[in-house]
């Protein structure tokens, strides 16, 4: 018994170095940073857990190997009392910790409280300080309208960094979802109502915006860009929002041509497919 204890502890030390030695990835949004260490909580809890149990299946196999008289296991009240608790801790720090996580107003679309019973989300919410952006999925790109600034534009969504953005997203057609996955940002877009994903990204770059909605052929190809910059360029980028910096968002060739919508780029307000 005194070596099973031993290899217990060699075993759970194994699992912390392992679970040390997870490299810490940088942050990129603030949703970004909830979801990560959410995942980093999950994952403390369940290598160590993974590491005892093949440990001991491992040791027991090994332990028995040549055991030709096997005995039943007999009652044992004490170690079922135990393995259920411990099973209801770790199940309720799970859905604790997760719950918590999803009911983050940087991850979960927020009800707006400007629309009482029905919390339906509306455009023309977001802070003086914040930047709002209405993000419009329709069959094959995404446009984003920038309301306060008077600019809309297909070729990428521009955020400064470290600053609350309100993007509201929706669609003039079918389902799409607005996804972003290097900035933990996942929304769907729906036709005839806005979802609002209130965000701030903190590290400068570029990142790839996928359609994670089967939408149709041109659905592979539904692909646009985020772009984080520092204060400054973004009121740069404002003044001349068509001069994009770089030539690659490829968001002309994503089927402008058979667009039923591609005269309705702008129109963000109507909603209603
Ligand atoms: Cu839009 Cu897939």
């Amino acid at each position: 018994m005194k070596g099973t204890r031993r290899t217990v502890v060699i075993v759970a030390f194994l699992a912390l170095v392992t679970v040390a030695a997870v490299p810490t990835v940088a942050v990129a949004s603030v949703t970004d940073q909830v979801i990560s260490r959410l995942n980093r909580q999950l994952l403390y809890l369940a290598v160590p857990i993974a590491v005892l149990v093949e440990a001991i299946l491992a040791y027991t196999v090994w332990r028995f190997r040549d055991n030709d008289e096997p005995e039943p296991t007999k009652e044992n009240r004490q170690l079922e009392i135990t393995w259920t608790i411990a099973t209801a801790i770790v199940l309720l720090f799970v859905g604790t910790a997760s719950f918590y996580v999803l009911a983050q107003p940087t991850v979960s679309t927020v009800l707006d409280e400007r629309n009482g019973d029905t919390g339906d989300v509306e455009p023309g919410g977001a802070p003086a300080d914040a930047v709002e952006v209405h993000v419009n999925a329709e069959q094959w790109q995404f446009t984003f309208e920038y309301p306060d600034e008077n600019v809309t534009t297909s070729n990428a969504l521009v955020l400064p960094e470290d600053r609350t953005a309100y993007l509201y997203i929706t669609s003039e057609d079918v389902i799409h979802s607005f996804h972003v996955p290097d900035l933990d940002w996942k929304q769907d877009a729906i036709p005839g109502q806005y979802n609002l994903l209130r965000t701030e990204p903190t590290e400068e770059g570029e990142y790839r915006l996928y359609c994670a909605e089967l939408c149709g052929p041109g659905h592979p190809e539904m692909l646009s860009t985020v772009r984080v910059v520092d204060q400054e360029a973004y009121e740069a980028w404002l003044e001349n929002p068509e001069a994009a910096p770089n030539e690659t968002a490829g968001n002309e060739t994503a089927g402008n041509e058979s667009s039923p919508n591609a005269s309705t780029i702008g129109s963000a307000t109507g909603g209603e497919p």
